[in-house]
């Protein structure tokens, strides 16, 4: 209580500081945008129209300059500059969060969602919404969920049956969760920024790793690894984030017409996440340099087997609440 009336004070005040500089100086509002994926992926997308938006509708009074391609900040430090009000505008995948709050980790869980549909469905729900609120004490604020989509499993060898991956060395998110489902099936894991994939799997020094199909497109992963399992056991999803101090000093008119444009760019990005994802598995097959493996219902499941114990595991930390309330969106009964 007393820690939530100190934040509220806080924020008055630098709502009061800024605003006051605003006026004054009656400079245009800098927002720098950095993110680290290709400009033709669904957050490389978000981040363009949401510029072009803000430039048509708040011309002179809010400019908006966008970093694709870890070119300004990496998975490394981009969390810290935003604290730092360095950058004002990020949108990292929900997997990158685990140092601020444990509950995100609910995306990171194997086989929780279906389909992008019950990510989705989740993600407008009240405990959805909620976790845009969990990092505000890091001074961290969510402003939406953009889609990037369901997370398809790479090797160096064919992966089948869950026992194909063991032995096997692979680049992951820095996340528990993420960890923990690859020791599940005996494989090793090195936690790397995404900038540094392409080379660590061209040097074979990690064998496999697991990204929605833009991402290995963009990132020409495909070309580095011979054989991709059309798995989906897994959501690569994004935060848009903010720092609190700077989005709360926005004059009250100003930010309503951003929060505005966040609501379109979201209802776009989201829209559009699934058929890219379609359009670059497509080109990948069409390229011919990574074989693409459909599994059966009866080999899935066995990824699902071997990959749900870690549900148990992090249980604790996450909050069976949470877990409770996204398994419900899916929509058919399962085992
Ligand atoms: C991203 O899509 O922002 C990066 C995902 C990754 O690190 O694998």
């Amino acid at each position: 209580m007393l820690n939530s009336f100190r934040r509220l004070a806080f924020y008055a005040l630098a709502l009061a500081a800024c605003n006051s500089e605003l006026t004054l100086a009656d400079e245009p509002i800098h927002i720098k945008f950095s993110h680290v994926v290709a400009e033709n992926t669904p957050k490389g997308q978000g981040a363009l129209l949401f510029k072009s938006l803000v430039e048509e509708r708040l011309a002179g009074k809010v400019q908006v300059e966008v970093y694709p391609n870890s070119s300004l900040y990496g998975d490394a430090d981009e969390l810290e500059a935003l604290r730092n009000n360095q950058v004002q505008l990020l949108a990292p995948s929900l997997a990158k969060f685990e140092q601020y709050t444990k509950q995100l980790q609910v995306f990171d869980l194997p086989f929780l969602f279906d389909d992008i549909g019950a990510v989705n469905r989740f993600q407008k729900r009240a405990k959805g919404r909620q976790l845009l609120r969990s990092m505000e004490d890091h001074n961290i604020v969510g402003l939406a969920y953009w889609h990037n989509g369901m997370k398809q499993l790479s090797a160096n060898r064919t992966l089948i049956l869950p026992s194909d991956a063991s032995g096997l060395n692979f680049r992951i998110q820095p996340s528990a969760v993420l960890e923990a489902q690859f020791a599940k099936l005996g494989a090793t894991t090195q936690k790397l920024p995404f900038s540094e994939t392409f080379r660590a799997l061209q040097s074979g020094h990690v064998q496999g790793a697991e990204n929605p199909w833009s991402n290995i497109h963009s990132q020409k992963l495909h070309e580095v690894q011979p054989y991709i399992s059309e798995t989906n056991h897994g959501v690569l999803d994004y935060m848009l984030v903010s720092n609190p101090r700077f989005w709360y000093s926005i004059p009250h008119q100003i930010r309503t017409q951003l929060e505005s444009i966040i609501d379109e760019v979201t209802f776009a990005v989201n829209k559009q996440a699934e058929a890219d994802n379609q359009r670059d598995r497509q080109r990948i097959i069409e390229s011919g340099q990574s074989k693409v493996i459909s599994l059966t219902p009866e080999q899935r499941q066995a990824w699902r087997e071997a990959m749900r114990p870690v549900w148990q595991q992090f249980e604790g930390v996450i909050g069976e609440d949470i877990i409770k309330a996204a398994e419900i969106v899916n929509r058919k009964k399962r085992s």
